[in-house]
C-alpha cells in the first residue's frame, strides 16, 4: 500500500495512469528507478526508450528488459515487434510519457523545489545546494549536467516521493526551452547564476541570452522567490523578469553594497576561500573548500536559496568547508615529475569567456614555488560565433593580468590568443590538443601549476587524462608505500 509519501519510487499503475499508457506482458508491481540507458541500467527501473542523438532507445529494449528492468516504456509504432520481449508500457510518444511521469511525480511531491540556471554555474551550484543540503531533510538532485528536454523530466521522474528538497539544474541553447522545462518543475526558489556571452552562435545578442534565461522566473510556484545576481551588467533586465512572473519575493546576492545577500569579505587562498557574508541581517562566516572568486559568488547564490527555502543557514555553512569541485571544474591532482612533484589542475570540462577567465584568475591565486610557473594549457571555446575572434584575443590581458608565465595554446581560435601574447609567454601551438602533450610533458617541472582547460568538443579532457598516465599521482604512491 502506498501513499502520497511513502512507499517505492513508482507502482507500474502510477506510472501507466500517469502516461496514459497500455499494459503488455504484464503490469510491475513496483518500479524502484527510471532509466534512459541500459549502461546505468539497475534491475527494478523503468526503461523509457528514448530517442537519442545517435541511436533510438528502441534499439536497447531488449537489452533493458534482460537487464532486470521492470518494464520498458516503448512507442505504438514498436510495441508488436517487442510483445515477446517482456513487460511493456505503450505510449505515443516516449518522451511525452516521460514529460508527463515527470509531472505527476511533481503534483504528488511535498518537496521544497529549488531550480538553477545561468551561462555558468548551474552545475557548480547545483551540487553545492545538494551537498549543503543533504544533511537537513532528504534530498534529490539533477545528475551530471541533466539540464534538458530529457534531463529535467528524468529528474522528476526519479525523485522519491519523500524528497524534502529537490534541485533542478536547468539549462538552454535556445529561447522558449527554460520556460517549458520549469513550468514542469514549478519551483519554490529559482536561481540565475550569470548571464555570460556562452551559446552566442545561437542568440544575437548577450541581452537576448539574459531574456531567455529570465524565463526560469516565470515557471515558479506562486509567491515563490527570484534569486538574481546583483553584480551582473544584466540584473535590471533579470529584474524585470521576475516582477513579470508570479514571484512573491526577489533576493539580489554580490558583492554590490545593496544586495540583499552581500559578500562582506573573502580572502582567496590557493586551495580554498575565507568569506563572511551578510544574508539579510545574519552574519555567516565560513571557509569554502574549493578556491575560485567565483565559487565565492555562488556560495552567496546557495545561501540565499537556502533561505528562501527555510533551510538552516549555519549548518549549511559548515559543510561549505567540505565541498569539492565537481569533475573537471577546478579537480586538482598532485603528479610527481623529477625532482617534486607539480599540481594539476583539471577545469577540462568545457570552456566560454565567463569560466575561462574564471579560472584564469583562480591560476594566479595558485601557489607556486620558486622555480614553479603557473602554465595554462588552453584549447578552443566553441558556439561563439562571430565573437570568437574576439573573445579568444582578449584573454590575452587574463593570462597577462594573472601572472601566468606559459600558455601552450591548441586550436583554431586559440591562434588568435597565442598571437596576442607577449613572446616571452608562448610555450607551444598546435592544431588540436593533442599535440601539445610531448612539449607539455617535457616542459613541466616541479613545482608548475599546470590548468588544462577548453571546450568539451575540443577534447583537451584527454590531454588531462595522458597527463595523469604520464606522470604518477602522489598520493597514490603514498598509499601504495603504507
Ligand atoms: N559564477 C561563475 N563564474 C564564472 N565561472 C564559473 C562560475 N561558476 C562556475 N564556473 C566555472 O564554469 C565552468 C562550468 O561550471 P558548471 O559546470 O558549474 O557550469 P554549468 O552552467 O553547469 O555548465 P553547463 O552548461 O556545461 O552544464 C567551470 O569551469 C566552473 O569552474
Ligand atoms: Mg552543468
Amino acid at each position: 500500500m502506498t501513499n502520497e509519501t511513502s512507499g517505492p519510487l513508482w507502482t507500474g499503475l502510477e506510472l501507466m495512469v500517469a502516461m496514459h499508457a497500455r499494459a503488455h506482458g504484464g503490469l510491475p508491481e513496483v518500479v524502484t528507478g527510471v532509466s534512459i540507458d541500459t549502461r546505468s541500467l539497475m534491475p527494478g527501473d523503468v526503461f523509457f526508450a528514448v530517442a537519442g542523438e545517435a541511436r533510438d532507445g528502441h534499439d536497447f529494449v531488449k537489452a533493458a528488459l534482460a537487464k532486470g528492468a521492470a518494464a520498458a516504456v516503448v512507442d505504438e509504432a514498436h510495441a508488436a515487434d517487442m510483445a515477446q520481449l517482456g513487460p511493456l508500457l505503450v505510449v505515443d510518444d516516449v518522451l511525452a510519457a516521460l514529460v508527463a511521469a515527470g509531472r505527476a511525480s511533481r503534483a504528488r511531491s511535498r518537496a521544497r523545489v529549488i531550480a538553477v540556471t545561468g551561462s555558468v554555474g548551474k552545475t557548480s551550484t547545483k551540487e553545492a545546494l545538494r551537498q549543503t543540503l543533504m544533511g537537513q531533510g532528504r534530498t534529490h538532485a539533477s545528475v551530471a549536467s541533466y539540464n534538458n528536454h530529457w534531463g529535467v523530466p528524468l529528474t522528476l521522474a526519479r525523485m522519491p516521493r519523500e524528497t524534502e528538497f529537490g534541485i533542478f539544474e536547468i539549462g538552454m541553447s535556445a529561447p522558449g526551452e527554460i520556460a517549458s522545462l520549469v513550468a514542469m518543475v514549478q519551483p519554490d526558489v529559482a536561481v540565475v547564476t550569470t548571464v555570460a556571452p556562452v551559446h552566442l552562435e545561437f542568440f544575437p545578442s548577450v541581452e537576448a541570452i539574459a531574456d531567455a534565461k529570465g524565463e526560469i522566473f516565470s515557471g515558479l510556484a506562486p509567491g515563490g522567490t527570484a534569486i538574481i545576481n546583483r553584480d551582473s551588467p544584466h540584473f535590471e533586465r533579470l529584474k524585470q523578469h521576475a516582477l513579470a512572473s508570479p514571484a512573491g519575493r526577489i533576493v539580489s546576492f554580490g558583492e554590490r553594497e545593496d544586495s540583499d545577500v552581500k559578500l562582506v569579505r573573502a580572502i582567496t587562498k590557493p586551495d580554498m576561500s575565507v568569506v563572511e557574508a551578510d544574508v539579510m541581517g545574519t552574519l555567516v562566516a565560513y571557509r569554502l573548500g574549493t578556491p575560485g572568486r567565483h565559487l565565492v559568488h555562488n556560495s552567496l547564490a546557495v545561501l540565499a536559496a537556502i533561505q528562501a527555502i527555510g533551510g538552516d543557514l549555519c549548518l549549511a555553512a559548515l559543510r561549505f568547508a567540505d565541498l569539492a569541485p565537481p569533475e573537471g571544474r577546478g579537480a586538482r591532482s598532485e603528479l610527481a615529475v623529477q625532482g617534486g612533484s607539480f599540481m594539476l589542475v583539471d577545469e577540462s570540462y568545457n570552456a566560454n569567456p565567463a569560466s575561462m577567465q574564471a579560472a584564469l584568475h583562480a591560476l594566479g591565486q595558485a601557489a607556486v614555488t620558486l622555480r614553479g610557473r603557473r602554465i595554462a594549457v588552453l584549447g578552443d571555446m566553441l558556439e561563439l560565433g562571430a565573437h570568437a575572434q574576439k573573445l579568444h584575443t582578449e584573454l590575452a590581458r587574463d593570462v597577462v593580468e594573472n601572472d601566468v608565465q606559459l600558455v601552450f595554446a591548441a586550436g583554431p581560435q586559440m591562434l588568435n590568443l597565442w598571437h596576442a601574447l607577449p613572446m616571452e609567454r608562448r610555450a607551444h601551438y598546435a592544431d588540436e590538443p593533442g599535440g601539445l602533450e610531448t612539449h607539455l610533458a617535457s616542459t613541466i617541472r616541479a613545482g608548475d601549476v599546470v590548468m588544462v582547460k577548453g571546450s568539451n568538443g575540443t577534447r583537451i579532457s584527454r590531454l588531462v587524462a595522458a597527463l595523469k598516465a604520464r606522470f604518477p599521482s602522489v598520493h597514490a604512491d603514498e598509499a601504495i608505500g603504507a
